[in-house]
């Protein structure tokens, strides 16, 4: 389909060329920039009408200028023709220092190789916004790249970067001179259709991407960037989000690779949105101080149907690692994991029932967590320190684990237990060495693994274009 696309796409070009080529031969003047037109192309949900380049509103690309109402003004003249075909706001090559700026409907913002947008240090550049119902009162900074009630939003680029500069941030952080929470580097709310695609992301303050309360979601090609011991760089944060992709993203990061969330004790448990209808496809993850996929620990609003496939990780705490409390209530269930190849891991399979950590004191100790029907299959780890170490809640155990045709290999730092297993209760098959007793073989067969695509997984994406002069 995308060839299809594509081929037709440069018959144009070639025919372009052709037509240019002869006028150019008596318009001397329109010479070299017809000469130098040449065309862009990439794949989203939707493509866009109007072009506009951030060079149009005045933008400045010495890396020193701050270029925040530049970007806001760029947005919110586009913004007046968006519902007219879309529009897309096209950021050249150099580097556009910029503080807090929302997106619109209807609206790509594409990042060309070569390009740098570099989040501003300076704190002021972050008003501070609403905190998030989810999660209860608390102040926080604006994101970087926000947006709420959007349809229809694009970010992408080919390879461009976002630097968050989150050295500054971390710093604060550590030293607890911070009483509101950092900024994130793109968060979109309340939003459906989102596409999030081909860039580089780095140094994020916190969080890299957060989609919440949102839906139809597309978060692919991506490579994350923040150093190993850096402060909750979260990479991926979908957040009481439904029918979500991620595919094909790099991740090295200090905390989580993904972390799968839906709200925080009584707030998350009143608000009530769940994370539903996942796909996580071929991530890539280097987080010592974090796992490869977490499902909590705030998941207040339940966390259901998210499958993982063909995960490789480098050096991390665990696989796809459960984290809940009581005071959490809701649920985590169905899940289903297939294939993981883990290098280097604390604990393969890691379960806390008891992680703690309340918003305040209002918290109803009595909610306890639902965690059932969680599936692992076709896994291989190499130089892992125990492979299970999981634990439920007393008195609430976890029930419903299969884990099928697992093979774990240990390192020197081999801990002697291999597996840890209280209050919770499944199955396995082939799984080597071979696990606690309430996981007991139940003889050849695989765990279960949806043969049903979620619905955001068969969308085709469009070959856009737009024309470049330079
Ligand atoms: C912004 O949009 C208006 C039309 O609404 C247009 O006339 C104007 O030229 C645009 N401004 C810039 C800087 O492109
Ligand atoms: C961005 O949108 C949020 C949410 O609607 C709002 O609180 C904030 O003020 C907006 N920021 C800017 C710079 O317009
Ligand atoms: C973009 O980056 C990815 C990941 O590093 C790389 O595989 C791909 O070739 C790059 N594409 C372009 C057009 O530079
Ligand atoms: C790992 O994360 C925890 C919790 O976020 C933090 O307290 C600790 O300092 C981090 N360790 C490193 C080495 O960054
Ligand atoms: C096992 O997990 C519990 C929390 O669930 C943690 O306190 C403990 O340190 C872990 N043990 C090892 C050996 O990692
Ligand atoms: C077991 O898992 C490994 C690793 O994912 C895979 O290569 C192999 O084909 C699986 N074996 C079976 C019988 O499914
Ligand atoms: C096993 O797990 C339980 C519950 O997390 C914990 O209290 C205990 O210390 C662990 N035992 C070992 C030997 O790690």
């Amino acid at each position: 389909m995308a060839f299809y696309h594509q081929s037709t796409l440069s018959t144009h070009l070639v025919a372009r060329w052709l037509v240019l080529g002869l006028i150019a031969l008596s318009v001397v003047e329109c010479r070299r920039n017809l000469l130098f037109e040449s065309y862009a192309t990439y794949a989203a949900i939707n493509c866009r009408k109007h072009t506009a380049f951030l060079t149009d509103f005045g933008g400045i690309s010495d890396g020193k200028t701050s270029n925040t109402a530049v970007f806001q003004a760029a947005v919110q003249n586009l913004s007046q023709v968006a519902d007219d075909g879309g529009a897309q706001l096209i950021v050249p090559p150099g580097r556009w220092l910029t503080g807090s700026f929302n997106l619109t409907s209807h609206f790509t913002l594409f990042i060309q190789f070569g390009a740098v947008i570099l989040a501003s240090q300076d704190a002021g550049e972050y008003p501070l916004v609403e905190s998030l119902p989810s999660y209860g009162p608390g102040g926080r900074f604006s994101s970087l790249i926000g947006g709420s009630h959007l349809t229809d939003v694009v970010v992408t680029g080919d390879n461009g970067t976002i630097d968050g500069q989150g050295s500054v941030w971390w710093k604060k952080f550590n030293r607890k001179k911070l009483r509101n929470t950092r900024p994130y580097l793109i968060e979109l709310m309340y939003s459906n259709q989102v596409q999030i695609s081909k860039l580089i992301l780095i140094d994020s303050p916190s969080w890299f991407v957060h989609p919440v309360y949102s839906s139809d979601i597309i978060i692919q090609d991506l490579t994350i960037r923040a150093p190993v011991d850096s402060s909750n760089t979260n990479g991926i944060i979908p957040d009481s989000c439904n029918n979500v992709k991620i595919q094909d993203v790099n991740v090295v990061s200090g905390d989580d690779c993904v972390a799968v969330k839906s709200g925080w004790d009584e707030y998350g448990i009143k608000f009530g949105v769940p994370t539903e209808q996942m796909i996580i496809r071929r991530l890539t993850c280097n987080s010592p101080n974090g796992s490869v996929i977490a499902l909590g620990s705030e998941m207040s609003g339940g966390i259901k149907n998210i499958r993982a496939e063909d995960i490789t990780a480098i050096n991390s705490q665990s696989g796809v690692r459960i984290k809940t409390s009581p005071g959490r209530g809701a649920y985590i269930t169905d899940i289903f994991v297939d294939g993981m190849n883990l290098q280097a891991i604390d604990s393969v399979f890691w379960t806390t029932g008891s992680y703690g950590e309340h918003p305040d004191l209002g918290f109803d100790s009595k909610a306890l967590p639902v965690v059932d029907r969680i599936n692992y299959r076709n896994v291989v780890a190499e130089d892992v320190k125990m492979a299970g170490n999981m634990s439920g809640i007393d008195g609430n155990p976890f029930t419903g684990f299969c884990l099928s045709n697992v093979t774990i290999g240990f390192g020197t730092q081999q801990d002697n237990r291999l597996w840890n297993c209280t209050g919770v209760s499944g199955v396995s098959s082939n799984v080597k060495p071979e696990p606690c007793d309430v996981l007991a073989d139940k003889g050849p067969s695989d765990c279960e693994y949806p043969p049903d695509p979620v619905p955001i997984d068969v969308l085709e994406l469009n070959t856009c274009s737009f024309s470049t002069i330079g």
